[in-house]
């Protein structure tokens, strides 16, 4: 075990345990760009609809595979944290669009990376995954199991969608972000953590054709289908309930916010949460217009453009809340620590490619037809 040296409550009062802490934050997004026009040219839909329902303006595909985005955030995080491969114990990847099924995309970080034997498990709350996988850490670090782990939000959503689906395919886009979690000095760290979901609402978010269960419609393999106006309804009440039930317990006000970092799924739904916590917009973290939803990705891709843009000040309160498929809803209020900029850079980046964002989109839908046995 290591020392125990924290004392406020965490996750609902376990005391004396060992608070964590967030020290290295990095991102990785694709460099093809698909923007509201493109999708113009390609199915029935409008930039003024997309904008004026979602907020979204453009989003990334990726040429390469989840994992490669993952590793590419990591190595970000792990300069920014100042930590060695060798040192890193706890590989976690929430995401709902792995590689594979096995082995888990961590594993493939793992050795993309050269992190030694350190435990590897991905994470799957959909678009709650990096909040959920953050209380994973969370709870290895407060009990000693792990020292330094990686906390990685990685999609490649664009590989799931149907362009014939114009109420899912202008939604989501390709990311990831990573964070090292590890114990925190003093005050500083996480305060507290609030989970939950409805099983009842599953079937509100699905991907069919991925596992075991038997399909009746073959058609729908690897489809994303949606109800949308169900998530919106409860994404607006949970979000809103798992941000102050976490503020609260962390023994703070609203007032004391001093950034809401949102998963960014719609502006409708993170000025609602917002609204319901009282706070102005400048105390609300929105990069939704260029990437889209990019699922459990999108909390710490935001958090490593809101330290590089010189939002988050040395000690800040902040807020991650989220949404998503299961249905899934989790908050994490913490107290950010002293440093606010990497201790070192990584030139790392993915492979370079020449294709564009609709080029990308055309090879997804040859991949699914396929996939389908159309092809
Ligand atoms: C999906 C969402 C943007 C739809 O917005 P909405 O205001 O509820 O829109 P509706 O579903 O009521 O559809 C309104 C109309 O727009 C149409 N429409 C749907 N997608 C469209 C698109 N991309 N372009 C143009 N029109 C579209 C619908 O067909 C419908 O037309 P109709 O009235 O003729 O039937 C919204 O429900 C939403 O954001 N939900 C949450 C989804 C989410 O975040 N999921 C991820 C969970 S983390």
């Amino acid at each position: 075990m290591t020392s125990l040296t924290g004392d406020a409550p965490v996750n609902g009062g376990a005391e004396s345990m060992q608070r964590a802490t967030i020290t290295g934050w990095g991102l990785c997004v694709p460099p093809a760009v698909l923007t509201n026009s493109d999708l113009e040219t390609v199915m029935d839909t409008s930039d003024e609809w997309i904008v004026s329902r979602t907020g979204i303006k453009e989003r990334r595909i990726t040429h390469t595979e989840t994992s490669d985005m993952a590793a590419v955030a990591a190595r970000r995080a792990m300069a920014a944290a100042g930590l060695e491969p060798e040192q890193v114990d706890l590989v976690l990847v929430a995401t709902c669009s792995p590689d594979q099924l096995i082995p888990s995309t961590a594993a493939y970080v793992q050795a993309i990376l050269g992190l030694g034997h350190a435990a590897c498990l991905d994470v799957n709350a959909a678009c709650t995954g990096f909040v959920y996988a953050l209380s994973v850490a969370n709870g290895m670090i407060a009990t000693g199991v792990a020292k330094h782990a990686l906390v990685i939000g990685a999609e490649k959503l664009t590989s799931l969608l149907d362009i014939n689906d114009r109420s899912t395919a202008v939604l989501f886009g390709d990311g990831a972000g990573a964070v090292v979690v590890e114990a925190a000095q003093g005050d500083d760290g996480m305060l507290a953590l609030n989970l939950g979901a409805d099983g009842s609402l599953a079937d509100a978010l699905t991907v069919t054709g991925f596992a075991t269960k038997e399909l009746e419609v073959l058609e729908n393999e690897y489809r994303l289908t949606m109800d949308g106006r169900e998530i919106f309804r409860n994404a607006v009440v949970q979000m809103g309930d798992a941000a102050a039930r976490a503020v609260a317990d962390a023994g703070l006000t609203f007032d004391d916010i001093d950034l809401l970092i949102p998963h960014q799924a719609n502006t409708r739904i993170i000025d609602a949460t917002a609204r319901r916590m009282n706070l102005p917009s400048e105390k609300v973290f929105v990069n939704i217009g260029s990437y889209g939803n990019t699922s459990a990705a999108s909390i710490p891709i935001a958090l490593a453009e809101a330290l590089e843009a010189g939002r988050i000040k040395p000690h800040a309160k902040i807020v991650f809340v989220a949404f998503g498929g299961g249905l899934t809803w989790g908050a994490a209020c913490m107290q950010w620590g002293e440093r606010t900029t990497p201790i070192e850079n990584s030139d790392a980046d993915l492979s370079p490619t020449d294709q564009t964002g609709l080029e990308l989109l055309a090879r997804r839908q040859r991949e699914r037809r396929l996939r389908q046995g159309a092809g």
